[in-house]
């Protein structure tokens, strides 16, 4: 059957849920799975935390529609994982007891409103290199999860740059708030593709399976290219002395990620991680009735179709 498998990969057939799978493909898809639906719903903490303090009626607008779209990319994955046979109260479970990540990046604080469009601009390149990647993952589910998802994506990155692009054009104050945010925010967007392709505890096996179609470092390096290019149009300096462009490889050379940092967020001690799962608890603590109310609905409609049939 195994073999069977890998030979239904290799042909790049799509895996659906009722297909057989080796149980570590079925386990490391609701790992990754889930862990990006949790970086989805974590995510809008940051940037939800700047809706009331929007400078302007359309920026608020425009940042609602945004964190509200992040909420449809948590249910979707989280949609994505259930059918690998796991229920949405074990992937909210394993999330509050650190049993599952989420993206480093969101435990990091969102100081000023050029935090946003940081946020928008760095965070959402990255997910979308990432995720148009995903696009062709072996998995089904996950992979058309990642076609709607993507379509929305691209906007999240524009108002996030237009926001920069903004400030930039703006007095000093605002440009300095501008390239403060890219200041604090660089690093950790890099940190985003996960540890160097030779650290990766995942990714030679999440590739033979086609869960990864592309490796961490060979993504970074894509972002890193086109981010920079980003930043420069703007006037914004990377903070990065060692950002060099190598016409021999054709890409930006780049200095080293502090993967000790990386280390210390993932293990729950970067700057916002009790204060984003403390958030979490109390708000699907608070959200108990309408999961009650919606069962409560459900099943009353089940029965009454039963009735009727
Ligand atoms: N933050 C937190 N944990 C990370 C991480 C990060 N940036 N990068 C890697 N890790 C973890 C991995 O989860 C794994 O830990 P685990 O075994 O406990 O799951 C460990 O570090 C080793 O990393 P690997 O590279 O070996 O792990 P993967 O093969 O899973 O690769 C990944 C990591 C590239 C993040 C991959 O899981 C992936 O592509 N995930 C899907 C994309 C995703 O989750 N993106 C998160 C952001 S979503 C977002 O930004 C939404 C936007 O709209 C705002």
């Amino acid at each position: 059957m195994t073999r069977s498998f890998q030979t239904r990969i290799d042909a790049e057939q799509k895996i659906e849920p009722k297909d057989w799978m080796p149980e570590k493909y079925r386990q490391t898809l609701i790992r990754q799975i889930s862990q990006h639906a949790h970086s989805e719903v974590i995510g809008e903490q940051p940037e939800g935390n700047w809706i009331t303090r929007a400078p302007s009626l359309e920026r608020k607008a425009i940042l609602l529609a945004k964190v509200q779209d992040e909420a449809g990319h948590g249910l979707y994955l989280y949609a994505a994982a259930e059918t690998l046979g796991i229920t949405r109260e074990e992937l909210i479970d394993r999330l509050h007891t650190g049993a599952s990540k989420y993206a480093s990046i969101f435990n990091y604080p969102s100081l000023t409103w050029a935090d946003v469009g940081a946020i928008g601009w760095l965070v959402d390149s990255a997910a979308i290199v990432n995720q148009v990647s995903l696009q062709n993952t072996s998995y089904g589910p996950y992979a058309r999860a990642m076609v709607r998802i993507c379509k929305e994506e691209s906007f999240h990155q524009r108002q996030g740059y237009n926001i920069m692009m903004t400030l930039m054009q703006g007095n000093e104050q605002q440009r300095a708030m501008a390239q403060d945010a890219l200041d604090r925010w660089w690093w950790p967007s890099l940190m985003m593709f996960g540890p160097h392709d030779g650290e990766s505890a995942h990714s030679a096996q999440s590739m033979k399976w086609k869960i990864k179609r592309r490796s961490n470092d060979d993504l970074r390096q894509q972002y890193v290219d086109q981010a920079v290019q980003q930043a420069l149009a703007i006037g914004l300096k990377v903070p990065d002395p060692a950002l060099a462009w190598n016409e021999e490889r054709g890409h930006y050379d780049f200095g080293d990620i502090d993967w000790e940092e990386f280390e210390r967020v993932i293990k729950g001690n970067g700057p916002c991680n009790r204060q984003r799962l403390a958030h979490h608890v109390e708000a699907h603590a608070e959200g108990v009735w309408v999961r009650e109310a919606m069962a409560c609905y459900d099943k009353k409609r089940r029965s009454r179709r039963h009735d009727a049939a």
